[in-house]
This record gives structure tokens, C-alpha cells and sequence, in this order.
């Protein structure tokens, strides 16, 4: 046996490199890749082992090649793995990295399903077109997420205990594969805080979630209510008074590197019902991923502690519930936010801007290089761009380019809106300095217009994830729930700016 490596994934699954013959790994299932229109010469040996099994399947166009095509193959003992999954990878000149992820996901979701606990995986078709195997692994571990919490006893048992891909260890590939292993870990944890009902991920729940990554390089601090109270930050609170959850304003460090820490700054509602402007009740129940951004923050920490990046963080998140109790904010309330700057509350269904103003306001004390704030903040974004893209503004640009390239990497793509000064005029109020809610005319950029004036002249991205913090269908890599979007997005920045 040649060199090894153990790589622990989120729940228990491992995943190694090893160099042998495929016919020789003893696995439940092994799994080979081909293109469309493409013969099973490059696995000769297995095919003439299996005497011709495979081109048999390939010669009767049962399997094609089309991709994410899969055809299942029982060898009988003839050879060391228990079965052969095929699956396709589409056209030679269409492959890319996230067509791999996405035959990874299929490839892997679909074995979990058989209840197969050993998986092998051939890296050698792959690397002789000139791809990296691991986003292959990388869909095939994001794929696997199951929020199971709530029902005990169903499919306990379906769990791939180890992936093992098959290949020669180098140096490079096994980085990758760590980065890998960890991120998608990250994914997994903050889908499993945006899945949890928000009677289970309440500001103080949230708050132990992120007093769990403290330790090494790690702080946590959480500020109480009347923490902020000392502190000025009455847009913030304006929104927490509405409910009887004591909100949580969570502060995470990361100290990994030198100079002015990256802020990341997540919008943290537990459950939005849109306080007195109330919400209708069709669909309320989704608003337990209001605090998706927030998640995406403490998975960014976490990973970047794991991976020991050399950077500084600093994690914010205002975390409280937007209800309609007794003792709610109204419409037309006036308060005065962290900055100083007077804001007319015109909906109060418009929290999330109120939050993230005192959490880009209590940041820029700390004088960040940059703060990017992470938000499901309108609805408006998810009309605009569907599920398929970010919303992103902001008055960095070399970072919003910065993160547009990321975005087409890792596939989690972000487009950029304007933010004309023209904006600013949508929030004036005829009362305060500013209203939170320019009304439905450009609600997307008015939004992110509004946190912009807080800002000021700090380096600031802003990106609305409402759009893509959720999915209702399942998608090759994503099963159906929260997406945990914005991790690898943001992990993948951190790690160019050492
Ligand atoms: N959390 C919502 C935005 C949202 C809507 C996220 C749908 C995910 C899916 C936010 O707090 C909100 O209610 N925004 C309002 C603002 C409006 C009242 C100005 C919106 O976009 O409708
Ligand atoms: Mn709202
Ligand atoms: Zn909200």
C-alpha cells in the first residue's frame, strides 16, 4: 500500500488518496467517469476483467456519457470494488469545474441513497483532461448534507463512511482536498444553523453556536442588551423590542494574521415576521433563514481558524427576532442609530438594514480593511436575480471584482447593481436624516443605499443573498433547504488576502 492521508469530513465520513489499481480496491462501489461518445478503452482492464460488462453497457448506448448520466454495474467478485457507477461527465469541451461538482454531488448522493458505506473514486480520466478531481469530491461532500435532526429514526443508517479517491497523493491535490474537506465542513454547519426552526436558533442559541468555535485563535464575545444600550446602538434594539428573546449581538475574532482585521458583518434575525408591518402568513415560516447571513459568518470563522488562514476577522453578528409584541417598534418610531444618524422606521419589516447599520456602525471602530456585510435582506433580490446569483454592492471595487471572479470559481456567482447617488433620494425622510424603506421602487439597491450612508468612506461590500440562501427544489450538490452560500465564496477571498 502506498501513501496515505486521513481527511475527516463533516459528519463522519473520511476521505483519503491512495495510489493503487482500481481493480484492486476493495470498496462497495467504484466510481468511473466517461464523456459523451466515449469508448471504455482508458479502463481496459477493468472492462476485460468484468469480461466486456462495460462495453457492452457503452456499445448498447445504454450509457452514453450524457452528463450526469449514471449506469450501475454489479462485478460479481470479479474484480476488488463491489460495483461500478459509471457517470457521465457530458462533452469533452464543456468541462469545467462545476460541471465535476455537480457529477460528483449525483455520483455520491446516489450511492448514499443504495445505503453503500466504501466509495472509490478513479481520478485518473479526469486529471488527463486537464481538471483538478477535487471539485468532484467537493460536490460529492456538499451533496451528501442531511438535516436530520428532527427525524430520528429515518435513514439513520444511509452514511458513506469513506470516499477514497484514487490517485497518486501529490502535494498540490491533497492541499486542495484539505481546503476542501474543511469548507465544505463550514457549509455544513451553517446550513445546519439556518435549517434549525427558529424556536431552536434563537439569538441566544445562536450566541453557544458561536461560543463553541472559542478556543486558540478564537474569541467570543457577546453583548447583551443592555451592552448596546450603553453603547448607542438603538437601531438595532428598535428591532429586538418586539419580542421577549433577549437579543444577542455576537462578536467573533479570529486572530490569524497581522494588521486591521477583514469584518464580517451577518445579518442575524432568528425569525422575521416583519413586526407590526407584519408579513402575510403564506410562506412566513421560511423567514427562520433571516439569519442565513450570520451563518455564513461563523462557518467563514470557523474554517478560516481550522485552516489556520493568515488573516484577522472580525465576525459580527446582531442577532435578534423581528416580532409584533406589545412593546414593538411602530411605523413612523424614530431612532438614532450606533452613528449618530437619525433613522425614521417608514416598516418594520425593513430590520434588517436597522441591524446591519449598527453592526457596520460598532465594526468601524475597529477600523477594518474592508467590511463585507452578508444579508438576506430583500425580497427584491430574489425577483431581480432568482436563485441563481448574490446581490452585490458596494464602493470597493477591487474587491467586488475581486469577488465577481471567485463567484464564477466556486459557483456561487454574484452580479453587481448600481448605487447611484440618485438612491439617496429614495431614503430621505421628511423627519430624520434617513427612513429605512424607499418603498418597492428599487428596493434592491435603496436597501443596500441605506447601509451604504453607514458605511461612509470604509471599504465596504455589500451582498444580498435573499435570492440564494435557500432553495426549494433539490440541486445536484444542494439538497432542498438552506444552501450555506456565501462560505466558499468568502473562504475563497480570505485566502488571497493574506
Ligand atoms: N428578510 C426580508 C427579506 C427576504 C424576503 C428574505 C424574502 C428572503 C426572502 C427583509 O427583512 C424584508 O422583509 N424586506 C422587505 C423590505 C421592504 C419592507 C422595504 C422586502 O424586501 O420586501
Ligand atoms: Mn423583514
Ligand atoms: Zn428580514
Amino acid at each position: 500500500m502506498v501513501s496515505q492521508q486521513d481527511l475527516r469530513s463533516h459528519a463522519n465520513m473520511k476521505v483519503i488518496i491512495r495510489d493503487l489499481k482500481e481493480t484492486e480496491c476493495v470498496c462497495d462501489a467504484l466510481i468511473i467517469t466517461l464523456h459523451e461518445g466515449e469508448g471504455v478503452a482508458r479502463y481496459r482492464e477493468i472492462d476485460s476483467l468484468l469480461n466486456g460488462l462495460l462495453s457492452k453497457v457503452v456499445s448498447s448506448r445504454e450509457f452514453v456519457g450524457k452528463h450526469t448520466q449514471t449506469s450501475l454495474i454489479h462485478t460479481m467478485n470479479k474484480i476488488g470494488p463491489a460495483r461500478i457507477l459509471l457517470i457521465g461527465l457530458g462533452k469533452v469541451g464543456e468541462i469545467s469545474a462545476e460541471k465535476l461538482r455537480q457529477a460528483g454531488g449525483k455520483a455520491l448522493s446516489y450511492l448514499c441513497g443504495l445505503g453503500l458505506k466504501e466509495i472509490a473514486f478513479s481520478s485518473s480520466h479526469i486529471l488527463s483532461v486537464q481538471q483538478s478531481p477535487v471539485p468532484f469530491v467537493e460536490g460529492g461532500l456538499l451533496s451528501l448534507y442531511q438535516f436530520k435532526k428532527y427525524k430520528k429514526e429515518e435513514d439513520a443508517s444511509k452514511e458513506i463512511e469513506r470516499l477514497t479517491l484514487i490517485g497518486k497523493p501529490e502535494p498540490s491535490i491533497k492541499k486542495s482536498l484539505l481546503w476542501t474537506v474543511a469548507s465544505s465542513s463550514a457549509v455544513s454547519f451553517a446550513r445546519d444553523l439556518v435549517n434549525a426552526p427558529s424556536n431552536d436558533m434563537t439569538p441566544t442559541i445562536l450566541a453557544k453556536a458561536a461560543e463553541s468555535l472559542a478556543g486558540g485563535r478564537v474569541a467570543v464575545r457577546v453583548l447583551e442588551k443592555r451592552d448596546a444600550e450603553r453603547l448607542g446602538m438603538r437601531a438595532y434594539l428598535s428591532v429586538a423590542k418586539g419580542s421577549m428573546e433577549p437579543p444577542k449581538f455576537i462578536v467573533v475574532r479570529y486572530h490569524g494574521g497581522k494588521g486591521a482585521p477583514i469584518a464580517l458583518v451577518g445579518k442575524s434575525i432568528t425569525f422575521d415576521s416583519g413586526g407590526i408591518s407584519i408579513k402575510p402568513s403564506e410562506g412566513m415560516e421560511k423567514m427562520k433563514y433571516d439569519m442565513a447571513g450570520g451563518a455564513t459568518v461563523l462557518a467563514v470563522v470557523k474554517a478560516a481558524s481550522e485552516m489556520m488562514l493568515p488573516v484577522n476577522l472580525l465576525g459580527v453578528l446582531p442577532a435578534t427576532e423581528n416580532l409584533p409584541g406589545g412593546t414593538a417598534s411602530k411605523p413612523g418610531d424614530i431612532v438614532t442609530s450606533l452613528s449618530g444618524k437619525t433613522i425614521e422606521i417608514v416598516n418594520t419589516d425593513a430590520e434588517g438594514r436597522l441591524v446591519l447599520a449598527d453592526g457596520i456602525g460598532y465594526v468601524k471602530k475597529f477600523k477594518p480593511k474592508v467590511i463585507i456585510d452578508i444579508a438576506t435582506l430583500t425580497g427584491a433580490c430574489g425577483v431581480a436575480l432568482g436563485n441563481e446569483a448574490i446581490a452585490m454592492m458596494g464602493n470597493d471595487v477591487a474587491i467586488m471584482e475581486r469577488l465577481k471572479t471567485i463567484g464564477d470559481e466556486v459557483y456561487e456567482r454574484v452580479w453587481q447593481m448600481p448605487l447611484y447617488e440618485e438612491y439617496l433620494d429614495y431614503i430621505k425622510s421628511d423627519v430624520a436624516e434617513l427612513k429605512n424603506s424607499g418603498g418597492r421602487t428599487g428596493s434592491l439597491v435603496t436597501a443596500a443605499y441605506f447601509l451604504k450612508e453607514f458605511a461612509g468612506d470604509t471599504p465596504w461590500v455589500h451582498l444580498d443573498i435573499a435570492g440564494t440562501a435557500w432553495t426549494e427544489k433539490d440541486k445536484p450538490y444542494v439538497p432542498k433547504g438552506a444552501t450555506g452560500i456565501g462560505v466558499r465564496l468568502l473562504l475563497d477571498l480570505l485566502r488571497e488576502m493574506k
